[in-house]
C-alpha cells in the first residue's frame, strides 16, 4: 500500500478506517468493535478517531480493537478546538491515550480552527512530541488561508490536513491540494463516500459496473490514485469494511479518469472548503 512520509520520518498509510458515529450507542457497540477488529485482521493499517466521536466512546472502542495485537495500526486522533489551549491540548491528549490504552498517538490533529490561538496548540503539540506522547501533529478542516497561517506559525508543520474531499466535493483540488503537494503535506480525505450519498449517483454506479467493481471501491480508488492523498472510509459492517479494502485492487485507466471528470467535474474556481 502507498504511504506518505511525515515530518518525524514516520510513514502514514494511504488507507485507514474511520470511526465517526461509533461509540454513540451501547446497542451498536459490539457491531462497531467487530467491524474494526475485522478490518485490522484484513490488514487495514490505520484508524482515524477523535475525542469528539461518541464523546470519547469511539476512542474506547479503538482501544479495545487494538488491544493485544502484535502489530498496532497507525493511530490518528483529534483535539477539540475548545480544548486546544496550551494546557488543554496536553490534558486532552492524555485522556485520549488513556481511553485507547496506548502510550502514543501517531498523528494528532487540531479538529478545526477556533477556540484557542493556534500558536498555543502548536506549542502543546511540540511538548507532546518531545514527551513521546504523539508522533506527528497536524490540522483538520483548514482551507488555504488557514494553512498559510499555520505554516507561518510553525515551519515544521508537514504532517497532514484532514479535509472533506471526494468525487462529489472536489473543491480542494483548485488551490488547497496543489499548495499542500508543493509543501509535501499529505491531504487526508474524510467522508470519501460523501457519507454514503455518493453511492446513490447513477453515473458512479455505471462506471463501477463497467470496471467490475462497486461504486464505493471506485470512489475510494479515485482518491488512492492521487499522490499525497490518503483516505479513511468508515463502516460498521464487516461486508462493507471488506468491500472498501477492495479499492486497492481497482486499476484506473486514463479513460475511466476522464469519464469520472465528466460525471464529477473538477472545480473551475475557488470554492470555500466545505466541512461536515
Ligand atoms: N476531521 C473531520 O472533521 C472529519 C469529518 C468527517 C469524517 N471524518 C473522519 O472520516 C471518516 C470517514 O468519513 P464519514 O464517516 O463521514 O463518511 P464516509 O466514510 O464517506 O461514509 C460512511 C457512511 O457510508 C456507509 N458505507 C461505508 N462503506 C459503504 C459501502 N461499501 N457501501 C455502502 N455504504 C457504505 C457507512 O454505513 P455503515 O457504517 O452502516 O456501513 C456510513 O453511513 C469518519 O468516520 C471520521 O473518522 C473526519
Amino acid at each position: 500500500m502507498r504511504s506518505c512520509k511525515l515530518s518525524s520520518g514516520a510513514t502514514m498509510p494511504a488507507l485507514g478506517l474511520g470511526t465517526w458515529r461509533m461509540g454513540e450507542s451501547p446497542r451498536r457497540r459490539a457491531e462497531e468493535l467487530d467491524a474494526l477488529k475485522y478490518g485490522l485482521d484484513l490488514g487495514y493499517p490505520m484508524i482515524d478517531t477523535a475525542e469528539m466521536y461518541g464523546d470519547g466512546g469511539a476512542e474506547e472502542i479503538v482501544g479495545e480493537a487494538i488491544a493485544g495485537r502484535s502489530e498496532r495500526p497507525f493511530i490518528v486522533s483529534k483535539v477539540y478546538p475548545h480544548n486546544a489551549s496550551r494546557a488543554g491540548t496536553i490534558a486532552a491528549c492524555e485522556r485520549s491515550l488513556k481511553r485507547m490504552r496506548i502510550e502514543r498517538i501517531d498523528l494528532y490533529l487540531l479538529h478545526w480552527r477556533g477556540g484557542a490561538r493556534i500558536e498555543e496548540t502548536f506549542e502543546a503539540f511540540h511538548r507532546l512530541r518531545q514527551a513521546g506522547k504523539i508522533g506527528d501533529f497536524g490540522v483538520s478542516n483548514f482551507d488555504l488561508d488557514d494553512m498559510e497561517d499555520a505554516a507561518r506559525l510553525d515551519k515544521g508543520l508537514n504532517a497532514s490536513n484532514q479535509v472533506l474531499y471526494c468525487l462529489s466535493r472536489r473543491g480542494p483540488e483548485y488551490d488547497l491540494l496543489p499548495w499542500m503537494r508543493k509543501k509535501s503535506i499529505p491531504l487526508m480525505a474524510y467522508s470519501p463516500l460523501d457519507q454514503g450519498g455518493l453511492l446513490r449517483e447513477p453515473a458512479l454506479k455505471k462506471l463501477a459496473d463497467g470496471l467490475g467493481c462497486t461504486p464505493a471501491q471506485l470512489a475510494i480508488a479515485w482518491l488512492l490514485a492521487q499522490p499525497g492523498v490518503v483516505t479513511i472510509p468508515k463502516s460498521s459492517t464487516r461486508d462493507r469494511v471488506k468491500e472498501n479494502l477492495g479499492a486497492l485492487d481497482v486499476k484506473l485507466t486514463p479513460q475511466i479518469l476522464a469519464d469520472l471528470d465528466r460525471a464529477f467535474p473538477p472545480p473551475r474556481g475557488k470554492q470555500p472548503l466545505e466541512m461536515l
